[in-house]
């Protein structure tokens, strides 16, 4: 340790050689650092953990502490549940980080590892689903970069506004809407940093008057990166669901996006294979294109259970195209069938009685 008297700042600057388990960030950056003391040799540091966990993992204490042991500073950890928003972000409204949303009984992110794999395709059908079968149902586009909710739900309806920064979500299909293409014109170029990035996802779950919701879906950006943590740190997340295709590369992306999410200490209610096999357009046969058992070889490499296997169909597409997801343009068709009954497995995961059911809660 240098003469320097040890400073809140000084602890922080030696805290950014200290990355969130997991994560090529750190800890400081990501905003997990929350308010610093010093007193002596004795620094206390409160951290804002995803999830709303109150325990600091245990690698990451090990990390913190032998950090500042190095400078010879004894270090006290303490999470910070409902502390103030982090200073890369605009003032936040009440609502504390990792907590749940007034009104909103349970919260699903739809991930996946890599774009194009039909993440948005499975978010807005599994939306319709969960609606059709009886939950009130929100779903927002956190995929700030591409967005594709408005298209795929067939609206850029613009949110009517409620008072101070507050909204209203765009209902379509039964299903209460937010993305951020309702907020841009066709010719916005969408750059945004990070810490943007954070502030928007932010407001669209805290300003937006989502109401009272069994379940909100978020589609998130595509990656194993900060934006799934800045969620992680806003809202308490009930489960993720892993959307992949069925190839060998997409196995390694799988397994990393579990180890993410575990790392979160976000359960992974399960892995949804999309464009699984082809359905010949012509006389309907069904050819599996990447070869028998991909969705089980997943399923096990992920260690996560295998909860739907959604066609490659040219009307998922086409229907998409067209803002009517295939759940409600075609209800009789294979891919809806599947998205259905995935929506009953997920309402009973997370405890939503679906009215007219013999499990509905009153
Ligand atoms: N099962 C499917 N069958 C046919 N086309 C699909 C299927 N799933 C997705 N698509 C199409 O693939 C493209 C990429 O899907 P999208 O949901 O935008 O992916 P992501 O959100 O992962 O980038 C879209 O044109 C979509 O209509
Ligand atoms: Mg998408």
């Amino acid at each position: 340790m240098s003469d320097d008297k040890p400073t809140p700042d000084l602890v922080r600057d030696l805290l950014r050689q200290v990355h969130y388990p997991g994560f090529p960030r750190d800890v400081v950056s990501l905003g997990v650092v929350g308010e610093v003391s010093v007193e002596g040799k004795e620094v206390s540091i409160s951290l804002r953990l995803p999830g709303g966990r109150t325990d600091v993992p245990p690698v990451l204490e090990k990390e913190i502490v032998s950090a500042l042991a190095a400078h010879g500073l004894r270090a006290r950890l303490a999470s910070a549940v409902g502390a103030a928003a982090p200073a890369t972000t605009r003032p936040g409204p009440a609502v504390a980080e990792g907590a749940e949303l007034p009104g909103v009984h349970a919260v699903i992110a739809v991930s996946s590892a890599k774009g194009g794999v039909g993440k948005s395709t499975v978010a807005t059908n599994l939306a319709c689903a969960l609606s059709t079968i009886g939950l009130k149902v929100g779903l927002l586009d956190a995929d700030v970069y591409g967005p594709s909710l408005p298209i795929m739900m067939g609206t850029d309806a613009r949110p009517h506004a409620a008072g101070g920064n507050r909204f209203h979500p765009v209902e379509r299909h039964g299903v209460r809407c937010v993305s951020m293409g309702f907020f841009l014109d066709d010719s916005s170029p969408v750059i945004w940093r990070g810490p943007m990035v954070a502030g928007l996802v932010r407001q669209f779950l805290n300003d937006c008057v989502w109401g009272e919701l069994d379940v909100l879906v978020i589609d998130l950006p595509p990656g194993t990166g900060d934006a799934q943590l800045t969620l992680a740190q806003q809202v308490k997340l009930d489960g993720a669901l892993i959307v992949t295709t069925p190839q060998d590369v997409a196995l390694r992306d799988v397994v990393r996006g579990v180890a993410m999410f575990r790392q979160l200490q976000i359960p992974v209610l399960g892995v949804i294979e999309n464009m699984s096999v082809f359905v010949c357009p012509e006389c309907g046969d069904v050819e599996e294109i990447f070869g028998r058992g991909a969705g089980e070889t997943i399923a096990r490499a992920a260690d996560a259970p295998l909860l739907a296997q959604i066609p490659l169909d040219v009307r998922i597409r086409e229907e998409g195209d067209r803002g009517r997801p295939i759940v409600l343009a075609e209800p009789g068709a294979q891919p809806a069938q599947t998205y259905r009954e995935l929506a009953h497995v997920l309402a009973a995961r997370i405890g939503a009685g679906v009215p007219g059911s013999p499990a509905a809660h009153a």
